[in-house]
């Protein structure tokens, strides 16, 4: 379906848990965050039935997030349930990668078509310091197992923080080929990071000027927030997702739900609409809700104003 601004709104981005086995320091607090009771958390049902009705409005990109969604009791169950919907065309999980070395295979008999894994570093000692605790080998093993079960493409998810990595970039697009592709994400202000000293974010249009002469050319197609350029060596993509310098709102085709049920029309804005009173209301009546509550998503976000209120939930909570 469409919004007011004319936008084709077919991506849904699910958080399955707001828990996670890693504590990345741009997600969350060092001590962590409340854990929600069982009751505030979404059933598997009440995901299935929300897939349902969206396919039903022009949904046709799933993708489950957290926290870690593999640490979601009832995943397998979940993926199979959407792969099996036949509008679904696209079922994908963003994932720190830690469990993917016991998990990739099952996925992909499940149903899943792809993964994408956040990973800031490759350095086992800095991912380590930002995961607060992380084990590099481990993720370096499910992207393995994510290429062997054939869950392609991988596509790789670095948040760029100034003088943390930035001295890793080349290694990165090192990584990227035929079935890695390697995407550099502006840092944004949501949760933990509005109170980040400005200068830990540094802008993609820096990195492209830096990088550009690695690039044979840009890549004309573009399926999401990442604008792409293929490598002269290998023909790998990187990516660059610049939600800061160069946002690409005016082409958003996503929505998104927490794991406690609200849903999100808009990354940056604070405004959460619970639905999980709606869940329980007969499948014609919850269409016309959802259609009612999709038209009036927001046009864009405001992050670069002076009176913008960042996100206060925490990106844990929220999936990306
Ligand atoms: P693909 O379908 O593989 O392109 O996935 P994706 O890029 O949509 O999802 P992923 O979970 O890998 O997210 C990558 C980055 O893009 C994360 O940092 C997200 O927070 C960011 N991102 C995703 N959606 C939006 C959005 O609507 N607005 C903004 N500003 N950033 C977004
Ligand atoms: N800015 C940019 N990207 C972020 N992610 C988490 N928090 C932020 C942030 N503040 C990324 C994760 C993951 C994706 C879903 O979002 O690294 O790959
Ligand atoms: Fe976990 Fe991902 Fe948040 Fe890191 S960014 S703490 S891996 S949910």
């Amino acid at each position: 379906m469409k919004d007011q601004y004319n936008r084709e709104i077919n991506y849904l981005r699910l958080s399955v848990t707001d828990l996670c086995n890693l504590k990345c320091q741009y997600c969350m607090p060092a001590d962590g965050v409340d854990k929600k009771s069982h009751n505030e958390i979404l059933r598997i049902e009440s995901y299935t039935k929300l897939v349902e009705a969206m396919t039903k409005l022009g949904v046709n990109k799933v993708r489950l997030t957290g926290g870690e969604p593999l640490v979601r009791r009832g995943i397998l169950d979940l993926v199979k349930t959407i792969g099996s919907m036949r509008e679904v065309k696209d079922l994908s999980i963003t994932t720190n990668g830690v469990l993917l070395k016991d998990y990739a295979q099952k996925l992909k008999e499940a149903g899943l078509n792809r993964v994408n894994i956040s990973l800031d570093t490759l350095n086992p000692v800095k991912y380590k310091k930002i995961t607060r605790g992380g084990n590099f080998e481990e993720v370096i093993n499910g992207i393995g197992a994510a290429k062997e079960a054939g869950l392609l493409p991988i596509k790789i998810n670095v948040v760029v923080i100034n003088h943390f990595n930035t001295d890793e970039i080349m290694d990165f697009i090192r990584l990227a080929d035929e079935h890695v592709e390697v995407r550099f994400i502006e840092l944004m202000p949501v949760g933990e990071v509005a109170t980040w000293n400005k200068q830990k974010f540094i802008s993609n249009q820096v990195l492209i000027d830096r990088y550009m002469d690695l690039f044979e050319s840009q890549d004309s197609v573009y399926n999401g927030p990442a604008e792409y350029f293929i490598k002269k060596d290998n023909q790998g993509k990187v990516g660059f997702i610049s939600s800061i310098s160069d946002h690409f709102c005016n082409s958003c085709n996503r929505i998104r739900l927490t794991a406690d049920g609200k849903l999100k029309l808009c990354l940056h804005s604070n405004r959460e609409i619970d639905i999980k009173e709606a869940l329980k209301l007969d499948a014609n009546k919850l269409l016309s809700y959802l259609e009612d509550l999709i038209f009036n998503k927001p046009d864009q976000h405001y992050i670069n104003d002076t009176e913008f209120i960042p996100v206060l939930r925490n990106m844990v909570g929220i999936g990306g």
